[in-house]
C-alpha cells in the first residue's frame, strides 16, 4: 500500500486538476496492486483457479490484479516471481509448479517485504504468509478407501500419479497407501504423470500392454481427472473393452470436467480439489488491511459417484 500511496496520490492530484467534471480516471480507485504467478493455464483446474481470482477480486475495486502464467515452467515462474517483486506490488499470490526451486523466490519475496500466499501446491520451509488448499493427504484417503469397498478389498491397481517434485502428489500417495492398508489391494503398475492427461494415456497404454488379461487390472487411482480420463481413452483405445470393467478414480471434479465423467459413467468416482481462489482474495484483503491470518487455511472436499452425482456430490 504505502509502495502504491505516492502513485495513487499523483494520479487522484492529476486527475482532479486536469479534468474538470470529467469522471477520475478508474486507476484512481486502486488501492493495493495483487501480483499472481500461475504455473500453466493448460490445465482447465488453473484456468478455473484464475477465474475464481477474477471473480473474488472483481468484488473489491481497490484491487488491481496482474497475472502472470508460467507457462508450466518453473524456471520461467521463478523470474516471474521476482519480476513481481520489482514491480512493488503489495502482495503475491503464487501456485507453484514445484516446491523446491520456488521455495527461496518466495523466501525472497517476504524479505523485501511483499507478503506472499501459497495456493494449491506447497513450497518448504515456513517463509511464507499463508498457504492456501485441500487436504490432499485426506483426500487420497479417502480415496484409497472408496478404493477398498469397490473392488471388495482385493485386486491388481495402476497408479497415475501427479508431478512427484509438488507436493500433492507425494501427499495424495501417501494417503492412498493409508487408505488401502490391511486390504489386499496392490498397485502392479505406477508411474508419474506430471498431471498431463497425454503422459497419463501413454503410462496407461503400457500397463494395458504389459498386463493385457481381462482381469489382470482391476482399477486405476489417478491423482487428477485429466490422467483418469486419460487412463480411460487408452482403455478404450486398446479396443478390448476394458474401458468398461476396470474402474477409474481421479480427483478434482471441476464440473465441467470429472463431475461429468462420473456422470458419463467413465469414472467411478472423483474427489473435489477446491481451487482456493476466492479465499485467496478473502485472505490478502485481510493481510492487506493489517489483520493477522491463519498459517495454514485448509479446504474441505466432496466426493462424486454415479449414486450422488445428480445431488451434487457428498461432503466428506
Ligand atoms: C492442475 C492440477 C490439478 C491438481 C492440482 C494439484 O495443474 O494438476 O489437476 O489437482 O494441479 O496441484
Amino acid at each position: 500500500m504505502k509502495r502504491f500511496a505516492l502513485l495513487f496520490s499523483i494520479v487522484v492530484a492529476v486527475a482532479l486538476a486536469g479534468c474538470g467534471n470529467k469522471q477520475p480516471d478508474s486507476t484512481a480507485t486502486t488501492k493495493y496492486v495483487i501480483g499472481m504467478s500461475q504455473c500453466n493455464l493448460g490445465e482447465p483446474w488453473r484456468v478455473q483457479m484464475n477465474n475464481d481470482l477474477k471473480a473474488a477480486a472483481s468484488k473489491y475495486p481497490e484491487i488491481k490484479m496482474i497475472f502472470k502464467d508460467a507457462q508450466n515452467n518453473t524456471t520461467t515462474q521463478q523470474s516471474q516471481v521476482k519480476e513481481l517483486v520489482d514491480q512493488l506490488v503489495d502482495l503475491i499470490i503464487i501456485s507453484p509448479k514445484e516446491a523446491l526451486p520456488l521455495t527461496k523466490p518466495v523466501a525472497d519475496a517476504m524479505a523485501a517485504g511483499v507478503p506472499v500466499i501459497v495456493l494449491d501446491r506447497r513450497v518448504e520451509g515456513d517463509k511464507y504468509t499463508c498457504f492456501i488448499g485441500g487436504n490432499n493427504e485426506l483426500i487420497g484417503e479417502q480415496a484409497g478407501k472408496y478404493m477398498v469397498g469397490l473392488l471388495g478389498g482385493k485386486g491388481n491397481i495402476v497408479e497415475l500419479k501427479g508431478l512427484m517434485t509438488s507436493t500433492p502428489a507425494a501427499e495424495r500417495h501417501n494417503g492412498f497407501m493409508k487408505g488401502i492398508k490391511g486390504s489386499k489391494i496392490k498397485i502392479v503398475y505406477s508411474a508419474d504423470c506430471h498431471w498431463l492427461e497425454p503422459d497419463a494415456r501413454r503410462e496407461m497404454a503400457s500397463a494395458l500392454t504389459r498386463f493385457p488379461g481381462a482381469d489382470d487390472i482391476a482399477a486405476v487411482y489417478a491423482h487428477n481427472d485429466p490422467s483418469a480420463h486419460g487412463a480411460y481413452t487408452a482403455a478404450k483405445l486398446e479396443g478390448k473393452g476394458r474401458e468398461t470393467t476396470i474402474k477409474f478414480i481421479g480427483i478434482d471434479a471441476l464440473p465441467h470436467e470429472g463431475v461429468t465423467y462420473v456422470r458419463d459413467k467413465m469414472l467411478n468416482a472423483t474427489f473435489q480439489y477446491p481451487t482456493g481462489g476466492s479465499e485467496a482474495i478473502e485472505t490478502a484483503m485481510k493481510i492487506l488491511n493489517g489483520e493477522t491470518v491463519d498459517k495454514d487455511i485448509i479446504l474441505g472436499t466432496r466426493v462424486f459417484t454415479s449414486d450422488n452425482v445428480a445431488e451434487g456430490g457428498r461432503a466428506l
